[in-house]
């Protein structure tokens, strides 16, 4: 079906008839901002509540530890527990304030989980290398702990529903937990967890399986992930299978982390296909589909829509412009890209602690020495 591709029209979730005003995503970005015992801070409410009252339709959060021992980086605020649920209440009523949902980015770092910050061995699908762990390898998990790390994913998922959440997004992109069970490399079981690409999906499509059970029909639940991770072993043929599987469950989105939306599959090079055009040409039925990586303008948002994305994800530069979804009718918007002065993100509404922090992107912020 031919799809219209203008960022600034309104879209409606199919299944929960949940309508959005505009195609914009704030892609889930870590940064630090929140306090160390896990709860969120201001400052990470105020970076987000901007974004939304600047006319970003979706608002998703950073990257937030389902389990005590599953936290990634300093400053990340967490869902593990019910003493998080009434700061989390206050996050999404400032965002509801201005017509936007808010998504909870629920994840686990397994192997990226530093026994430095945790005082646990990291843990993941097997036994494998880890500088973070103090043993120099992670735990593989037991058939009990994965029983329990489900159960963690649930937990928090009716946790945001407590909180007011519209919905959740799991993250099984970028290295972290769920997707080291996707990984051939990265997952080595020799039980019904790892195998073929049938048993590396189990977890994940268990964790949907008990979200479902315990959250009400009109929540939201999506997946975001990877197509390609060569170090994991993350193949795009494996991650077009792994779509059509999560097409048959009853999820929302299906949220494609590109990085650069405009580049080809580093296993076909010869063929012209964007990463989104292998999903949304290769899949029927796919549930509403995000995509992110390297968007900036309002002409990369509509040539990424034309490859079938229903919705646009952008992370980078929703930092430097809070108002950028609301730009989309503007046919040849296009900001200026990086650097940008503390003084632009301040402005903004980034804190000290989130603008150093993006010190580490380089590039992103002008060396002000
Ligand atoms: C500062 C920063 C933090 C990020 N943290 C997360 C995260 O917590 N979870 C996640 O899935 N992606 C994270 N990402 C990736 C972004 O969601 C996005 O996919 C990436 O930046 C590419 O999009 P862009 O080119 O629009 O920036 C982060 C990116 C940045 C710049």
């Amino acid at each position: 079906m031919l799809k219209k591709s203008e960022p600034h029209l309104p879209y409606t979730f199919s299944r929960t008839k949940k309508k959005i005003k505009n195609r914009s995503v704030l892609a889930a970005m870590t940064n630090k901002q929140s306090h160390g015992d896990g709860v969120i801070s201001n400052q990470e409410i105020k970076w987000l509540s901007r974004r939304a009252k600047d006319g970003f339709s979706i608002i998703t959060t950073a990257a937030t530890h389902v389990s005590k021992y599953g936290q990634g980086w300093e400053g990340e605020f967490g869902v593990f527990d019910d003493r998080f649920i009434d700061r989390l209440s206050l996050l999404t009523k400032n965002i509801h304030k201005y017509d936007s949902l808010i998504f909870a980015q629920l994840f686990h770092a397994g192997m990226r989980a530093p026994e430095k910050l945790t005082g646990h061995v990291p843990i993941s699908a097997s036994n494998i290398p880890s500088d973070l762990s103090p043993t120099g390898f992670t735990e593989s998990a037991s058939i009990k702990q994965i029983e329990q790390l489900i159960f963690d994913f649930s937990s928090a998922a009716l946790r945001c529903v407590k909180a007011g959440f519209d919905g959740i997004e799991l993250h099984g992109a970028h290295g972290y937990l769920i997707s080291q069970f996707l990984g051939q490399k990265t997952n080595q079981r020799k039980d019904n967890w790892g195998g073929s690409i049938n048993n590396r999906v189990k977890f994940l499509l268990r964790i949907i399986e008990e979200i479902k059970k315990v959250v009400p029909e009109s929540f939201i639940v999506g997946v975001r992930i990877s197509p390609e991770i060569k170090e994991l072993g993350i193949h795009l043929d494996e991650s077009l299978e792994l779509g059509k599987l999560l097409a048959k469950t009853e999820i929302d989105f299906i949220h494609l982390s590109c990085w650069d939306c405009f580049k080809r599959s580093t296993s076909y090079p010869k063929d012209k296909r964007t990463l989104t055009e292998w999903f949304t040409q290769s899949i029927d039925d796919l549930p509403t589909v995000i995509s992110t990586g390297g968007i900036w303008s309002t002409k990369d948002a509509e040539a990424v829509m034309s490859q079938g994305a229903d919705l646009i994800g952008v992370g980078r530069v929703a930092i430097p412009y809070p108002e950028w979804a609301a730009n989309l009718n503007i046919k040849d918007y296009s900001p200026q890209k990086m650097p940008f002065s503390s003084e632009d993100l301040r402005k903004a509404d980034l804190s000290k602690v989130f603008i150093n922090y993006m010190k580490n992107w380089r590039g992103f912020v002008k060396d002000e020495k």
